[in-house]
């Protein structure tokens, strides 16, 4: 009896760890339907049950549930915090592990990808990041900037294209040889490179996002 009330404790306390575990959804992205070979294009990877923003106007919440990602999409407008209630925009849901293709797999309003990439589903305790990427990253909801914390990212392989979902203007994401991020962009005043390296720091009203006590972002190069 005390064993089984053991094993019964040990069972518990594991399921309770299990759900309080942060866990990310990944979206790796390819250029072929089989989700091989070298990954290439824009990548993210988002916490579970946290509402997340990339850029002012969305916010998306993910769930999971067995072998299954859902999530819902707000429209919202230059809010302070990521708000994620009322009735969503758009809700999805894929199979985790499949390699699907979707043109609504696109989360961040401001570098949207201009082809059609198919994306390698997970689930992982750490956001999963492709090595030799452009990296966006940010923390929401964490009282001091800390690069462990990330509630979500976005990652691009060098000379990605993407483009302003509104404007259609493009731009492209690079690591220099020193592994310095830059974006490169046309405006009427020419084209050219722009270093865009940012250490975890405030997110503030010139950054990219949210405007927030409790928000951070870094961009760098790994
Ligand atoms: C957000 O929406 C506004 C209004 O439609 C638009 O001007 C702005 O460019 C959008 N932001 C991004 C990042 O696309
Ligand atoms: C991108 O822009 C189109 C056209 O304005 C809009 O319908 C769509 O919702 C936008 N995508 C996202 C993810 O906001
Ligand atoms: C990224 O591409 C640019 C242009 O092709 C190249 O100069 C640079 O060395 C590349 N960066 C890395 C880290 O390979
Ligand atoms: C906002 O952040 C940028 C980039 O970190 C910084 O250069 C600027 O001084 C900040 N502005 C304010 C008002 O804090």
């Amino acid at each position: 009896m005390r064993f089984l009330l053991t094993i019964l404790v040990v069972i518990i306390f594991n399921i309770l760890n299990v759900q309080s575990q942060i866990q990310y959804v990944n979206f790796q992205p390819f250029t072929n339907s089989k989700c091989t070979g070298t990954s290439q294009g824009i990548g993210y990877s988002i916490q579970l049950d946290t509402c997340t923003t990339y850029d002012k106007n969305n916010t998306y919440i993910f769930t999971s549930s067995t072998n299954q990602v859902k999530w819902a999409q707000y429209s919202v407008s230059n809010v302070v915090d990521p708000v994620c209630s009322g009735s969503a925009k758009t809700t999805q849901t894929v199979s985790i592990g499949k390699c699907i293709q979707n043109t609504n797999i696109a989360f961040d309003d401001s570098s949207f990808p201009v082809y059609k990439y198919y994306y390698k589903v997970s689930v992982s305790n750490q956001p999963l990041v492709n090595s030799n990427s452009y990296i966006k990253s940010f923390m929401y909801n964490v009282g001091s900037c800390n690069e462990n914390e990330v509630t979500n990212l976005q990652y691009f392989s060098n000379a990605t294209k993407a483009v302003e979902n509104s404007t259609q203007k493009p731009s492209s994401y690079y690591c220099s040889g020193s592994n310095e991020p830059y974006t490169y962009y046309c405006s009427i005043w020419g084209c050219g490179p722009t270093y865009t390296a940012a250490n975890c720091q405030q997110i503030n009203s010139t950054s990219p996002t949210l405007i927030n006590n409790n928000n951070y972002y870094s961009v760098f190069c790994n």
